[in-house]
Parts: C-alpha cells; structure tokens; sequence
C-alpha cells in the first residue's frame, strides 16, 4: 500500500509536515549544510522585524532538564537588509519557505508583511505574537481583541500570501487558548471587522501555530545570579511538548476541527512518535527547534519514521489520522 505524507496548510502543499521551527535553523536554508533541505516539509525563517536588531546580551541560550532555555531577543538583520539580501534567493530553496515576522506595534507588523506578500516564493507569513523575551513580546498574543485587531490590519495587505499566527502557551491561562486562537481565525468573534484582500480568503488567519516557549527563569546558586542576561527566556524542548499536545487538542476540540482550521503543532519534537501525537491530537503539520541543536539531521528520521507509523496504521494518507485520538 501506498502512503502518503504530503500536507496541505490552506493551500500550501507540503511534501511532508515536518517545517523547520522560526528562529532555531537560520534566516533561510542554512540546514542545508547538514540535511538534504528539499526533504523537508517546509522552513520558516528567522522572525524579522521592520528594523534590525542585535538581540539580548549573552548568555542568551542555556541547557536546563529535558529543555533549552533562549532569551535571543529577536536578533534579526531587519526587513530592508532581508528584501535587499534574502528575498532574491527564497525561490532557489528546495522546499517551501514560511516567513516569521515580529513587531512591537501594528504598523511594524504591517510593513513586513506587505514586504514578504511581495516575494512570490513565500507562501506564508507566521505572525509571532509570542516572543517571551521582548518587551511587549507576548502583548498581541493573549488579548483576543488586540490579537484580532492586529489581524484585521496584517490581512489587508496580504494579496497572495497565507496567514499563520503563532501563539504562546501562556495564553492557555485567562482568558483561555481557544478565544485567542478563535480571535486569530475569526475577528468578528472579538468584535473587529477584517477584510482580506480577495475574494477567496478568509478575514482572519488560516493556520494556528500551537506553541512558542514557554516563560521560564534558571538561577546559578553559586553566584546567585540569573543564568540568562534577560533574568528570564523561553523554554522549549521535551519538557514543553505535553504542554504543546493538550493546546493542540483543545484547539482543535475547540473550533479548528469544525472551521478546518490547520494547526502546527510545536514543543519538543525530538522523534516522530512526538510528531505522530501531534497530527493525533489535531495537527496538520509539526515544526522542530531544539531537536535541531541536538541533532541537526533528526527532521529526516521523524519523516520516515512518520512513514513507517501511517502504513502501520492502516492508513493510506497521515491526513486521515489527524486528530484521530480515540478519547473513548
Ligand atoms: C534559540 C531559539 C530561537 C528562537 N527564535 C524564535 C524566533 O525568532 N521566532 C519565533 O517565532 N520563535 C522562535 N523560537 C521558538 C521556536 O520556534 C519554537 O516555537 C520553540 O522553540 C518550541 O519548539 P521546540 O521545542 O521544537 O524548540 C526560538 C527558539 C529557540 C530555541
């Protein structure tokens, strides 16, 4: 029998669902000194921000129990620096390219992203209205208004591309993951009219991403110091993937199943067992960071052995297992 891994993430056709995560393999395709990029499902770059920055002091990434611990700070080139250099060559990566945009305001928002829609090769942009280690980072992920209103202005101005929105794990506190998540996908349901450019696309995202760090804090007892120059970072890994699993679930549970929103499952995927949880508990797709810095290869081995699990399971496509979880 047959298998297939090949995705569809509205409308983007993936060969597979294994993506590169933003921030942990380079702006582009620099993976592809180590792994056979074209292997992949897709790479989402670095998070850019309409202007350069040198990110936070050193030490800015340490190893903590079943995790890593990053407080980079959005360490980026800057978009002109990314139109100038980078956007030429994105049509020359082997596999499909997802770019990660970050802001402090929505106008910065607005700007890269009216700049990546003009780069026929991107094929999506993934908002990170998530990042732990900025100021502001984490504001427009975890108030549906702000969240939908932030939408509303990014949509206009995306004529071909698709919109992704990457959540924290901390919106699972108040007022709850699945009012953010809603608000990203339908801004009406928080009270903002959007827009979109065309006729065929959706007024809010067509993708959720589930999740980013998680807001951590490690301290050297000898100097009593914090081991991060930021005090705190985000903590990615094993440790935060059942985390990451149940905001899958309940997001999915929640709306995406009924208004087949994608989600992209992220947090901890080390093997593709951690993978194969993910499109059980709603995922369509998975994207891998920390796996990356302790095997920069282990992408290849989660798609085949993602392979392996949907023949085993019977199945002749991994989209007929996503969200297949037997609850009962
Ligand atoms: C060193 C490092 C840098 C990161 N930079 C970004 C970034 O620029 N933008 C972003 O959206 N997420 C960033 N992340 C978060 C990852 O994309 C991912 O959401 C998180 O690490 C959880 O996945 P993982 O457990 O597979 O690493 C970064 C993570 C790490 C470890």
């Amino acid at each position: 029998m047959n298998t297939t891994l090949s995705t569809n993430l509205a409308g983007l056709n993936l060969s597979n669902p294994v993506m590169l995560a933003a921030g942990t393999a380079g702006y582009l395709d620099e993976m592809g000194d180590v792994l056979d990029v074209k292997k992949i499902g897709a790479v989402v770059t670095k998070s850019i921000t309409a202007k350069p920055r040198d990110g936070n002091a050193t030490w800015r990434i340490i190893e903590s129990r079943g995790a890593m611990m990053n407080a980079v700070g959005l360490a980026n080139m800057g978009v002109d620096a990314f139109m100038r250099d980078l956007a030429p060559r994105v049509a020359a990566v082997p596999t499909k390219v997802v770019g990660s945009i970050s802001g402090f305001s929505v106008e910065d928002f607005v700007t890269v992203a009216a700049a990546m829609d003009s780069v026929e090769a991107i094929g999506a942009v993934e908002l990170n209205v998530s990042c732990p280690n900025v100021h502001l980072g984490v504001e427009f992920g975890s108030e549906p208004k702000l969240l939908a209103e932030l939408i509303s202005a990014v949509r206009p101005v995306l004529t071909k591309t698709r919109l992704f929105v990457k959540l924290s794990p901390i919106a699972a506190g108040r007022p709850g993951i699945v009012p953010i998540a809603r608000a990203a996908v339908e801004p009406d349901s928080a009270g903002v009219n959007s827009q979109p450019a065309g006729p065929n696309q959706r007024p809010g995202a067509d993708a959720v991403c589930l999740a980013n760090t998680m807001p951590a804090m490690a301290i050297d007892v000898h100097t009593r110091k914090p081991r991060l120059s930021n005090i705190t970072g985000g903590l990615s890994g094993p440790a935060i993937h059942p985390i990451a699993v149940k905001l899958v679930h309940d997001v999915y549970r929640g709306f995406a199943k009924d208004t087949h929103t994608p989600l992209i499952g992220i947090g901890g995927v080390l093997h593709w067992e951690d993978a194969a949880e993910f499109i059980l508990a709603g995922a369509t797709a998975v994207e891998m960071g920390t796996a990356l810095f302790v095997d920069p290869r282990s992408p290849l081995a989660v798609v085949k052995g993602l392979q392996k699990w949907v023949h085993a399971q019977g199945a002749t496509s991994i989209s007929e297992l996503i969200g297949a979880v037997k609850l009962a």
